[in-house]
């Protein structure tokens, strides 16, 4: 599928790709408690790791790009794709505690997910820890079903893939 823009704006917020200068938000991100317990952050990331994660982001734009989400007030968490060079791209996000309970979340991930069925991608999926309700009602509200549980496996933990395909 083709690489996704640098820039996608929903009706409240615009995406931008990670640039070098965005590491205070991946900082940030990882110091919310919940992110690293949901997902792949590792906690408390100091300045040079939260660089170098920014870095890898940027190296790997032709697999997964990561988006920066902003409101007029300033970053309010992170979305990505992955799984650029097939045709079922993965969808993943986490916002700052300021940024939940509005709908961002959804938005972004309805913006991402119709971009990819647009340019190439048969279906999106969404991966989920068993558990993680606020991401689940994320995935249900932004159109996707369940449609596989199964174990991780890089680490067994039991995981739910949510599915989207082209209308
Ligand atoms: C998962 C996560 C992003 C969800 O955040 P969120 O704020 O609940 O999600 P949204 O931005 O879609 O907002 C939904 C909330 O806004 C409300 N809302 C208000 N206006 C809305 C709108 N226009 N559209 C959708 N929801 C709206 C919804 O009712 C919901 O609130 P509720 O939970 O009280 O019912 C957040 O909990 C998080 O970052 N968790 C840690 C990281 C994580 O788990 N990531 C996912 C890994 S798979």
């Amino acid at each position: 599928m083709q690489t996704p823009p640098d820039e996608i704006a929903t009706a409240g917020e615009v995406m931008q790709a990670y640039v070098p200068a965005d590491w205070p938000v991946e900082q940030a991100l990882s110091r919310v408690a919940d992110v690293p317990r949901w997902t792949f952050y590792p906690p408390d990331l100091s300045e040079p790791a939260a660089r170098e994660r920014v870095a890898r982001t940027i190296a790997r734009a032709g697999l997964a790009v990561r988006y920066v989400i902003r409101t007029a007030q300033g970053p309010v968490g992170m979305v990505g794709i992955s799984g650029l060079d097939g045709s079922t791209p993965d969808v993943f996000y986490a916002l700052l505690p300021g940024g939940r309970g509005r709908g961002v979340a959804t938005r972004a991930v309805v913006a991402l997910a119709d971009w990819a069925l647009d340019h190439g991608a048969e279906e999106v999926h969404v991966t989920t820890l068993v558990g993680n309700d606020a991401s689940e009602a994320v995935a249900r509200r932004a159109g996707f079903a369940v449609t596989e549980e199964r174990l991780d496996e890089r680490d067994g933990a039991p995981i739910r893939i949510w599915s989207r395909l082209r209308a």
